[in-house]
C-alpha cells in the first residue's frame, strides 16, 4: 500500500462527488480557465483559497508562499500576478493574510529560523516601522493580530507599486487590489478596506509616467 494512500483514496472520492454533481465539470473545465480572482495567501495548510471561499476549481488563480509576501525580487509571484493580469485578466486581486500566521509571529518574536530569517526580515521592516503603534499593544496577541494586517496592507501598496499593474489602471482596464485576513478561529473572511483600484494613493516615487 502506498503511504500516501489517503490522497489518492480522496481524490477518487472527489472525482465520484464531482461528477454526480455535474456529469460535464471535466469536460468544461479542461476547455481552460478564466478565473477572476487570483488569490495571494499564505502557504498555511489551514488556509485553502477555494476550500474558504466555497468555489469551485477554474474560479481563483493562486499563489501562496509564508505570510503572503508580495516581494519585487521574487520571480515566481511577480510571474503569476503577470499572467494572472496580463493573460488571465483577472479583476480583482485578494491578498489574504491570517490571524495567528507563523510567519508574521516568528518575524514578531526575536528568535533565529535559520534560511527563513531572509523572508522574515520583509515582515521585520513592517514591524519597525510601525513599531510605535505596535509597541503600545501590551497584549501579544492583539499585537500579532495587527501585524498580520499591517502586512497585508503593505503587500497591497507592494502590488500597486509594480509598473505593470500600474499599467492597467492606466489602459483604464477593471483591476482591483484588496486586502483581506482570515480568522482560524471561526473561518471567517473580513475586508480590511485598503483595497486599490487606481494609482492615486501610490506614492509619487512609485508612480510610472
Ligand atoms: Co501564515
Amino acid at each position: 500500500m502506498s503511504a500516501i494512500n489517503e490522497i489518492f483514496e480522496g481524490n477518487d472520492a472527489w472525482v465520484k462527488a464531482t461528477l454526480e454533481r455535474d456529469p460535464h465539470f471535466f469536460d468544461q473545465l479542461s476547455k481552460g480557465q478564466t478565473p477572476e480572482y487570483l488569490w495571494i495567501g499564505c502557504s498555511d495548510s489551514r488556509v485553502p483559497a477555494s476550500e474558504i471561499t466555497n468555489m469551485l476549481p477554474g474560479s481563483i488563480f493562486v499563489q501562496r508562499n509564508i505570510a503572503n509576501q508580495v516581494n519585487n525580487t521574487d520571480i515566481n509571484l511577480l510571474s503569476v500576478v503577470y499572467y494572472a493580469v496580463k493573460y488571465l485578466r483577472v479583476k480583482h486581486i485578494l491578498v489574504v493574510g491570517h490571524y495567528g500566521c507563523g510567519g508574521v509571529l516568528g518575524a514578531m518574536s526575536n528568535n533565529k529560523f535559520g534560511f527563513l530569517d531572509n523572508w522574515l526580515t520583509n515582515i521585520k521592516n513592517i514591524y519597525h516601522a510601525h513599531r510605535k503603534e505596535l509597541d503600545a499593544i501590551e497584549d501579544e496577541h492583539e499585537r500579532g493580530n495587527r501585524l498580520v494586517e499591517l502586512n497585508v496592507a503593505e503587500q497591497v501598496s507592494n502590488l500597486s507599486k509594480i509598473s505593470f499593474i500600474q499599467e492597467e489602471w492606466e489602459a483604464g482596464n477593471n483591476l482591483s487590489i484588496h486586502g483581506l485576513v482570515y480568522s482560524l478561529s471561526n473561518g471567517k473572511l473580513v475586508d480590511l478596506g485598503v483595497s486599490r483600484d487606481s494609482n492615486e494613493d501610490v506614492p509619487a516615487i512609485f508612480q510610472f509616467a
